[in-house]
């Protein structure tokens, strides 16, 4: 552990759309009650783009928040990575409309995609390609629409998501904060149990498709729900035995906002006192990549992250995907 290159953070930023959505408007579209679901889920309201407002406007914002809390400019990056599930466009890459609106001129760009988990797996592709010495410094945003892929008809996935985006200022460090260690898994087996049907190269985009709802996200929810529990325990004890840290040692643990039963199983397996769990589902819904970073900017902004504080990060999403990391500031 000792003579391991670490990579850090060195700013972090957020933005969420200035339009709320509470459960109370949401029991007016839909055959559903606040007190449902607060008490299935958590959730109390999610921020909602505006129509004119694409991923990597939200991603943009973002960015230029995390620069500026580094105290640097675009020119001082030389790699953007754009993680979502919610491109603006089916390609090129969202990661390259956000390069051209920040102005980056020939910064290379690209895009992780892997369901929740994406800004996990970005952090972890990033630290790469920083010790390797392809980046020196990587803008890493994770941002999400999920509220225009969303089928406001169907009650069990449209009180769930919100949008929002986030993101950090990542170089290599020299003083032994930083990334400790990393976990990932995917299986690709379970594909169907969380996914946007229409629209790819599988089934195109047609007035069928359309009429079947397949441009949004279709959830068996329940299943999901068991996966996510048992992964994310898992994908926390790894990195944590990787890192050779005790669970007593963990100051703050920040697991992706899915629902707050999963957040409070995941505690229970893992047996993390509530008091170190970091929840803001309530006011955000879950932004799918955008989660963990936005919580990682708050708890910044609110003075809860003092250098020394061990961090575990830990998402699960669709694929599926989970991965966790532990982090010391
Ligand atoms: N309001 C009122 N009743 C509802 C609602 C609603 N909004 N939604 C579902 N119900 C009803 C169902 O119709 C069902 O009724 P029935 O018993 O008469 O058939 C009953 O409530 C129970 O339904 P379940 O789906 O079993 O409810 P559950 O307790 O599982 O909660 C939920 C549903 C909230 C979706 C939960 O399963 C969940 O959070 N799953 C995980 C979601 C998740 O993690 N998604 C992954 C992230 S997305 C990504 O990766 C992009």
């Amino acid at each position: 552990m000792e003579n391991r290159r670490l990579i850090k953070i060195v700013g972090t930023g957020y933005y969420v759309p200035d339009q709320i959505l509470t459960n109370a408007d949401l029991a007016k579209m839909v055959d559903t009650t606040d007190e449902w679901i607060v008490t299935r889920t958590g959730i109390r309201e999610r921020h909602i783009a505006a129509a004119d407002q694409a991923t990597s406007d939200l991603c943009v914002e973002a960015a230029r928040r995390a620069l500026k809390n580094a105290h640097l400019e675009i020119k001082d990056i030389d790699l953007i990575i754009v993680c979502n599930n919610t491109p603006d466009t089916v390609f090129p890459a969202t990661s390259c409309w956000v390069q051209a609106k920040l102005e980056a001129g020939t910064v290379p760009a690209f895009d992780v995609i892997a369901g929740c988990t994406g800004f996990l797996y970005g952090l972890i592709v990033a630290e790469g390609l920083i010790l390797s010495g392809s980046a020196k410094r990587v803008l890493l945003i994770g941002g999400e629409v999920l509220t225009k892929v969303t089928n406001w008809k169907d009650r069990g996935t449209c009180i769930l998501f919100g949008d929002g985006a986030a993101a950090v200022v990542l170089e290599e460090s020299r003083d032994g904060s930083g990334m400790l260690s990393s976990y990932w898994k995917a299986d690709g087996t379970l594909t169907n149990l969380l996914l946007i049907p229409a629209g790819g190269t599988q089934k195109p985009t047609t007035l069928q498709t359309v009429a079947e709802n397949g441009q949004f996200i279709v959830m068996k929810g329940n299943e999901v729900f068991k996966h996510a529990v048992k992964r994310m325990a898992e994908a926390a004890e790894e990195a944590l035995r990787k890192a050779n840290i005790a669970k007593e040692a963990i100051d703050l643990f920040i697991p992706h906002q899915a629902n707050k039963r999963i957040i409070d199983a995941v505690g229970e397996r893992l047996k993390i006192p509530k008091d170190k769990i970091y929840v803001n589902i309530d006011r955000y819904g879950n932004m799918s990549v955008a989660c963990i970073p936005v919580a990682i900017a708050e708890l910044r902004q609110h003075k809860k992250i003092k250098p020394g504080t061990i961090m575990v990060l830990d998402a699960f999403g669709a694929g599926f995907t989970w991965a966790s990391i532990v982090y010391k500031w």
